[in-house]
This record gives structure tokens, sequence and C-alpha cells, in this order.
């Protein structure tokens, strides 16, 4: 994807090796080419604070955050989310709550067919799998996929947000690291996602304490296509996680 120029070594990082990666004159960050995950490190400058929001009137009281941060159960039925084609809902299946994806409008039997042979031939702890595929009345292929606890970047950091919470720097990083990784797996093996954004990425687990343990999935293959994601793709990716 990107035209690397040079290596160097990151005194912070004793022992790594370090290589720019460039989108044009501009250098979007470093993967640290010894390490099976590439750690990229955005040279983006932190958004400065935002101002300090007032508390909850009563900080006893249950909050979004507290729904946002430890509920892990769902009922079924539960609405999950919706896109510009899908729409996902919680539902129950052999005694486990999954994500079932409909949509009323497109066909999903090709996204389906790429994310298993993916999952069975290319599979990376950073790509969405399925857990099945299911057809309804009207023969419509949906996926059933393991439920995100916290659902896309966008949910978790609008949940943050409603409790003048915010995601730290340092999180993002993370999470850009991981999805990078995804995209140059996935152009190892000639697949352009084609529809890189935060709504696209699901987190699986997030501690605000613990950056480390964040787990993010790259999902909705619904624009993919054969080719190799460009390093523009990525930079617009790093500015939108910079700005959440
Ligand atoms: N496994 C899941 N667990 C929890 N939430 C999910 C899951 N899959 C999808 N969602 C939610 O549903 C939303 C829509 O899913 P998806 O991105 O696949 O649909 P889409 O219509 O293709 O979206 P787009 O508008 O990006 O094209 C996601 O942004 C996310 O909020
Ligand atoms: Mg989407």
């Amino acid at each position: 994807m990107a035209a690397c120029a040079g290596r160097g070594r990151a005194s912070d990082w004793p022992g790594a090796c370090f290589t720019p990666i460039f989108c044009g004159k501009t250098c979007i960050g470093q993967a640290n080419v010894e390490r099976s995950h590439s750690l990229l490190l955005p040279l983006l400058p932190p958004r400065p604070p935002r101002p300090p929001r007032p508390l909850p009137v009563d900080p006893r009281a249950p909050t979004r955050a507290h729904t946002t941060l430890q509920s892990k159960t769902h009922r079924d039925g539960q609405f999950l989310g919706k896109g510009s084609q899908k729409t996902v809902h919680a539902q129950e299946r052999n005694g486990t709550m999954v994500a079932i994806i409909k949509s009323q409008t497109h066909d999903l039997t090709m996204e389906a067919t790429l994310v298993t042979t993916i999952a069975e031939h290319a599979p990376h702890p950073h790509v969405m799998k399925l857990l099945g595929l299911e057809f309804g009345a009207s023969s419509r292929v949906s996926m059933v996929a393991p439920i995100a606890l916290f659902g896309s970047m966008l949910e978790l950091v609008d949940g943050l947000e409603f409790e003048g919470l915010e995601i730290s720097h340092v999180h993002k990083q993370v999470v850009f690291a991981q999805i990078l990784s995804a995209v140059l797996h996935l152009n190892g093996v000639g697949i352009e996602h084609g529809d890189l954004a935060a709504r696209n990425i699901l987190v699986f687990n997030y501690d605000p304490c613990d950056p480390k343990s964040t787990d993010v999935r790259l999902s909705d293959f619904g624009d993919a296509r054969v080719g190799q994601t460009p390093a523009s793709a990525m930079l617009r990716l790093a500015r939108e996680l910079a700005d959440l």
C-alpha cells in the first residue's frame, strides 16, 4: 500500500525497527516491521483537550456510561445498529445471543461469501468473522455474527461523550494499529475493503484503563473488491479517528 521511504530506529522502542509510511509527501506513521502486528504511531497531532462537561446531577444514578462500559447482555430482538444497507438486531440462537445482519434492499450473498472465504483461507484477528448464514422467507441471506459489545467505534465514542468522557489518544492508536494490520493482511490476499470508516470498525473490548486490551475488528465488506487499499484511505481513517 504505502510507498516506504527509509528505515529508522525509534528511541522509545529499543530494538524495534520502524519504517515510516508515506502518503505522497506526508508521513502518516511508522510501522514496526519486526513485529507481526505492525504498530503504527500516527504522527497526527493529538486534538486539544475538550472543555470539561458538567457531571451528571446524581453521581450514583445509573448512566449511559454504565450501559456502554459495563452492560454485557442484550435482549432478544434488541436493535444493534443500522447502516445505509443493513439493519442489525440481537437474537438468540442455540442459547447464545448473536447479531443477525439483514438487508431489505441488498442481496448479502456476495458479502457473506467473501467474509466466509477470508475466515476460512486467510483469517485475521482483526477482520470480522461470521458464525453462519440464514435464509429468510424471502430467500434473502442474513449473516450471523458475534455481537460487538461496544458497537462500532462511533457508538463507543458517542456513548462516552454522552457522559462527558472521551476515548484516549493511546486507545485510538491501538485501534488504528489493529485496523492497519487487518488492511495489510487483506492487501496481501488482494482484497480492498472499500469503505474504511469508524462506523465499520466494531469494538469487541474496551477498557478505559487498559488500552492494550482493546479489541476491534474491521467489518462491513459490502463495498469490498479485488485490489489493494490505497494509503490515502488509511490516512482518511487516521484523520477520522483523530477527530473522534
Ligand atoms: N456484529 C455486530 N455487533 C454489534 N453491532 C453491529 C454488528 N454488526 C453491525 N453492527 C452495527 O450495525 C451498523 C450497520 O452495520 P453495517 O456497517 O454492516 O451496515 P451497512 O448498511 O453496510 O453500513 P454502511 O452505511 O457503512 O454501508 C454498524 O455500524 C454497527 O453499528
Ligand atoms: Mg457500515
